[in-house]
């Protein structure tokens, strides 16, 4: 259930997105580059991670610089005070994945957002100090420059020094942005962003001195943050504001490598996020199924090859609520979910001219390990997930690539600014199940598997992935968008493969989504009627665009992807035009 203030941001981002350009009319060709590209939500950031590649460094070392400049620029999702994961597939094929999603503090626990009578407290999981999981980004950044990069952490950081330091002009969104009546709430948060009310305005420059110094000490000791004087100053920030991090948590948290997912699709092999994300597998999943249909030949958006899509993505997604949550914590059933017999069994389950309710899904019988699991687990509702996270893609001259999504959860995160060190926190302990063992409102059971735990990572949808063909890494995709982020990454990559368009034209293409419960197709306003209607006619509940109460989104996600043209080597680079970002290359 979303809560009124939640709505009322909505509505707010619904204003500010409705002058953006629609993709049926915006460019459909990529942007080629001859070396190297970056792709991201900010034209500023994308420029830091080309610089840096022409002075040297490699893919990791744009990606980082990349993801520093866009804690600056892009403090509504871009972070320091966040988490994320980062996708690397280095030219010689070796692919790593880094995990430094936020982590629950010690002294989290299951119930902490219930009240006596064990009802869900409004907003207190996703406002606030009580809202805050101990901060990835910079452990994960640090670790990836220092382990994969060929530059110095002083070097990537300079340019997001820069930044922080001299200002940039802020666009009319983003000054519109920084109104939001959340971060007024936080004297500090109103002080740095608000200009203690003194709203910044469209084309004045906006300078970060504190998040600058907090910036130039990460550069000069990059452990501090986790076991120094800025751990201790970021502890006594959030023990004053009444938030349960300490510098004990902040020692204790760790970068974890862990083994990508694989699959392969129609002749790709297709590498994406492990738990605890979900987006990996239940990508995977999905594509499985989905092999099953020729689907370019149905035609594309056509109502039929839709059908196919939807009942994929609703599978898949049943699965998700079922099996997923943090592999240090639970034992996630990835290699059966992703095994092509599960998939075969599950396309035997799809009736070609008619939806299944998702109530009526019944899991295939083919593994013993998902049906014992399941009796434990029943399903259950995913929980709000925000849409408010970036995604970046990175490929340099040496054909080494790099997918980051990173979050801080919801736009502008928990509000609360780290007092004199000028960052926001996230509020990441939102993805948790705040109600577990208890029917919810649909009177389906919330799982233990992604229930709140003390140094616990919560579930997420982000799905940074790599294509390969060849050996050779050939798309690098991502997006934001919470359970939105799969479906959107599947639609991008099947418009390539399956449908034959341009990576700027499979990014532009009108997206629709599923995810089980509850059980509607949403689909982007650029649908016609006609589609409409005959998606209604083989039984779904078409709802156009992404409905909230009586508002309604008419579009999601933001994709800002790359791929390679087989024929010349180019790096394509296709930013979302649904929220203005850039791919920059040279
Ligand atoms: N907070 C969004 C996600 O992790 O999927």
């Amino acid at each position: 259930m979303r809560s009124p203030h939640r709505l009322l941001i909505l509505l707010f981002l619904a204003l500010v997105v409705a002058g953006a350009a629609n993709p049926a009319t915006a460019s459909t060709h990529p942007v080629h580059a001859a070396h190297a590209i970056v792709v991201s939500v900010h034209e500023l950031a994308s420029h830091v991670g080309v610089k840096i590649m022409q002075a040297g460094g490699n893919a990791v070392d744009a990606a980082v610089a990349t993801g520093f400049a866009l804690a600056v620029v892009h403090p509504a999702a871009g972070n320091i005070g966040g988490g994320g994961f980062m996708l690397i597939r280095m030219a010689d094929g070796k692919a790593r994945f880094l995990d430094y999603r936020e982590m629950a503090p010690a002294a989290a626990t299951r119930d902490m957002y219930l009240d006596p009578q064990g009802n869900v407290i409004e907003g207190a999981s996703d406002i606030g100090y009580k809202a805050i999981g101990v901060p990835g980004s910079v452990a994960g950044m640090v670790y990836a420059e220092q382990k994969f990069g060929k530059l110095t952490l002083k070097q990537v950081m300079a340019p997001a020094i820069q930044l922080a330091r001299e200002g940039y002009a802020l666009s009319w969104e983003e000054a519109v942005d920084l109104h939001d009546r959340h971060l007024a709430e936080f004297p500090e948060s109103r002080r740095v962003f608000q200009r203690s009310g003194d709203y910044y305005k469209p084309g004045e420059v906006f300078r970060q001195p504190d998040l600058a110094r907090t910036l130039e000490r990460i550069a000069e000791k990059p452990d501090d943050f986790y076991h120094g004087s800025l751990a201790r100053e970021l502890a006594a920030a959030m023990q004053k504001g009444g938030g349960l991090i300490t510098a004990d948590d902040l020692a204790r948290y760790e970068v974890k490598e862990r083994e990508p997912v694989r699959g392969t699709y129609r002749g790709y092999e297709v590498i994406s996020a492990p738990p605890p994300s979900s987006g990996g597998a239940v990508l995977i999943e999905i594509l499985n199924i989905l092999e099953g249909y020729d689907l370019g030949k149905m035609g594309e958006r056509s109502a039929q090859s839709m059908h196919y899509t939807v009942e994929a993505f609703r599978r898949a997604f049943f699965d998700r609520a079922e099996f997923m949550g943090d592999p240090d914590f639970a034992k996630i059933p990835v290699a059966q979910l992703i095994d092509k017999r599960y998939a075969a069994a599950w396309l035997e389950t799809i009736d070609p001219a008619h939806a299944t309710p998702s109530k009526d899904l019944k899991r295939p019988a083919v593994f013993s390990a998902l049906e014992q699991y399941a009796a434990g687990h029943p399903p259950v509702m995913a929980p709000h997930e925000s849409n408010h996270t970036t995604h970046y893609s990175v490929m340099d001259a040496d054909g080494n690539a790099v997918a980051v999504t990173t979050t801080i959860n919801d736009w502008f995160g928990s509000r609360v600014t780290a007092d004199g060190l000028g960052f926001l926190l996230n509020d990441e302990m939102d993805d948790f199940s705040s109600k577990p063992g208890v029917p919810n409102g649909d009177g389906l059971i919330q799982s233990n598997t992604n229930a709140i735990g003390p140094g616990k990572r919560p579930l997420s949808s982000m799905t940074p992935t790599m294509v390969v063909r060849d050996g050779k890494t050939v798309m690098v995709l991502g997006s934001p968008g919470s359970s939105k982020i799969i479906t959107t990454v599947a639609n991008v990559l099947m418009g390539v493969v399956d449908y034959g368009m341009n990576i700027q034209e499979a990014v532009n293409a009108p997206r629709f989504h599923n995810q089980w419960m509850p059980d509607v197709v949403n689909v982007e306003q650029w649908f016609s009627p006609d589609t409409v209607n005959l998606l209604q006619h083989m039984g779904y509940d078409v709802e156009v665009g992404l409905h909230y109460g009586t508002h309604v989104a008419p579009y999601w996600s933001d994709a800002e992807c790359i791929a390679v043209d087989a024929k010349t080597g180019e790096r394509l680079g296709a930013s979302d035009v649904r929220d203005g970002g850039k791919a920059v290359g040279y």
